[in-house]
């Protein structure tokens, strides 16, 4: 490929689900020239209950998928896949790969006493990525990392307004308030769908960081030092399921404005 015809070549966004949409708009925000391929497996989500087999075999797919579509980069817009180590997913493959930030330095910015809450799924607390993190900046901050596995399940079925999700967050937010945290990132792209939510529960003393931001700041700077940033035309979005595009239309309309975007079904087979 060509260094123009690279440049002009989409940036392919993946996750188990909805919840990269999140980081998405952000992206979008960002890097509002650019045309994205997003590829989120809802017939399979959720991926933070299960095994770093299956997970890895999950990830090939949509990265297979995403490389027959020519993508220059592809941001991995998953806090679970991205615990596995971008340098071990990339493999031989041309394009490069960002992963969720971690937000170490955002925190540690935010947290005046230095005890800080990170929400995730099970697979990425078990990893203890986020902690390593923090620790290696801030070697005496206290970590409370919390696994919420209700969450994605009631997101990406739409549960917003039940009783269960702030049964959900109330639980997951005890131990938090127990060792008294003021910051709490939260560590799956899922979570920004109830921000406010979590805000609630935690109160107003609480900094609540998502790490999108920092995420899209880090898919420019790659595409910067690799000269492949687009700085004209209109960027469109092209969002591709494993299952249900329709329900994930709905979701995505919680993050930004759908018309201009293409939804599709897929399979990664
Ligand atoms: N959104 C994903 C994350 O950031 C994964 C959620 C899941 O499939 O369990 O971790």
């Amino acid at each position: 490929m060509g260094k123009l015809q690279k440049k002009n070549a989409p940036i392919g966004v993946l996750d188990s689900g909805v919840g990269g949409l999140s980081v998405l708009k952000c992206l979008k925000e960002a890097l509002p020239h650019e045309d994205f391929i997003y590829v989120g497996d809802t017939a399979r989500t959720p991926y933070g209950s299960r095994s770093e087999v299956e997970v890895r075999t999950f990830v090939g797919e949509m990265l297979d998928f995403l490389t027959a579509e020519g993508v220059k980069l592809v941001v991995i817009a998953c806090n679970t896949l991205t615990v596995l180590g971008t340098e071990t997913l990339k493999g031989n493959r041309e394009f490069g790969l960002v992963g969720m930030s971690k937000g170490e330095r955002l925190v540690l910015e935010a947290s005046r006493n230095k005890t800080i809450g990170v929400f995730a799924t099970e697979f990425t607390i078990n990893s203890g990525a986020h902690k390593a993190a923090i620790l290696a900046l801030a070697p005496t901050a206290c970590v409370v990392p919390q696994a919420c596995p209700k969450l994605v399940p009631l997101i990406e079925g739409e549960q917003f307004s039940g009783e269960e999700l702030p049964a959900a967050i109330s639980e997951y937010a005890l131990s938090l308030k127990a060792a008294e945290a003021d910051t709490l990132i939260l560590s799956c792209t899922h979570y920004p769908f109830v921000k406010k939510e979590i805000e609630r529960e935690m109160g107003r003393g609480v900094r609540v960081i998502d790490p999108a931001q920092q995420t899209a700041l880090d898919a420019k700077a790659a595409l910067a030092a690799d000269g492949l940033l687009k700085s004209e035309g209109e960027g469109r979005a092209v969002i591709c399921f494993t299952a249900d595009p329709e329900r994930g239309k709905r979701l995505a309309g919680r993050m930004f404005k759908t018309e201009e975007c293409e939804f599709s079904l897929v399979s990664l087979k």
